[in-house]
């Protein structure tokens, strides 16, 4: 049977031609482009409510957006930095959770689904199967700057300092309620459902299962290593699927604490 696999990487060699543009019938695009407008959607998001320093915070209900936690800036409203601020007020084109988000950003870029994602659609290197490609050479992840993407094992120990915070976030917004004390509304449950879900998406990080099960030579003598390996992995099939989910929770649920912060709705209070 005839190869037909590049040559191999540093050998020399360019990838293999192929003359036609795709010998594809399929909608093979279709992938590619919506993953293209998915991924546009939350960066032009994300980048206007980051810089707008506004409709952060709902201070009756303790409600924080992830994209403006820790908040650090000495201009963040009262009660919103629990973690205390820097000296200075930011100027606008320093996000208030300038401590937080160059870590989100690095984490989820270098994350592997991620790179698959834009490595096909955006990159297009490869494109698809059978689809021609406009880079002339590969040199995948060996030189700079994409040999920074091996970084991503450190990134995700960041990452889950950071669900810590959101983590506490969502559970301090519990204890203020409409009249003080314990206190469910509709954006508690966002919140709540967020951190889940975005506990979800970093604990099934590849870089996370290798640090439970990786470098170990017999599972039978660490159990409990095992045990969490299992488990990790088994969230680990989805985690394309939370990757997307939580990409949509982080924006609904920062534009659930915009528009009660703004005073566009109310809160709907289910008890206290
Ligand atoms: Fe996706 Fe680590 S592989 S977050």
């Amino acid at each position: 049977m005839t190869s037909t696999l590049p040559p191999p990487e540093n050998s020399g060699l360019r990838r293999a031609r192929i003359a036609e543009r795709t010998f594809r019938t399929d909608r093979w695009w279709l992938g590619p482009l919506l993953t293209t407008l998915g991924l546009a959607v939350f960066i032009v998001y994300a980048t206007a409510r980051v810089f707008q320093q506004e409709h952060y915070w709902v201070e009756q209900y303790h409600y924080l957006t992830p994209f403006y936690s820790p908040c650090l800036s000495a201009s963040c409203a009262p009660g919103s930095a629990a973690f205390g601020t820097l000296p200075w007020a930011f100027p606008w084109f320093l996000p208030y959770a300038l401590l937080s988000l160059p870590f989100l950003l690095l984490f989820r870029f270098t994350c592997y689904y991620y790179r698959k994602a834009y490595y096909r659609s955006i990159w297009q290197s490869p494109t698809a199967c059978a689809v021609r490609e406009p880079h002339g050479s590969y040199t995948g992840e060996s030189r700079f700057p994409m040999i920074g993407q091996n970084l991503h094992r450190y990134f995700f120990y960041v990452a889950v300092l950071i669900s810590l915070v959101n983590t506490y976030d969502a559970v301090v917004a519990l204890g203020h309620g409409h009249n003080g004390g314990f206190g469910i509304g509709i954006g508690n449950l966002i919140l709540v459902a967020n951190v889940v879900l975005l506990w979800c998406y970093t604990l099934s990080c590849h870089s996370c299962r290798h640090a439970f099960g990786g470098r170990l030579n017999s599972f039978g003598r660490h159990p409990a290593r095992y045990w969490m390996w299992t488990q990790i992995s088994r969230l680990n099939t989805r985690h394309m699927t939370f990757a997307w989910i939580t990409l949509g929770t982080l924006m609904l649920t920062d534009l659930y604490v915009a528009l009660v912060s703004s005073g566009a709705i109310t809160d709907l209070r289910i008890y206290n």
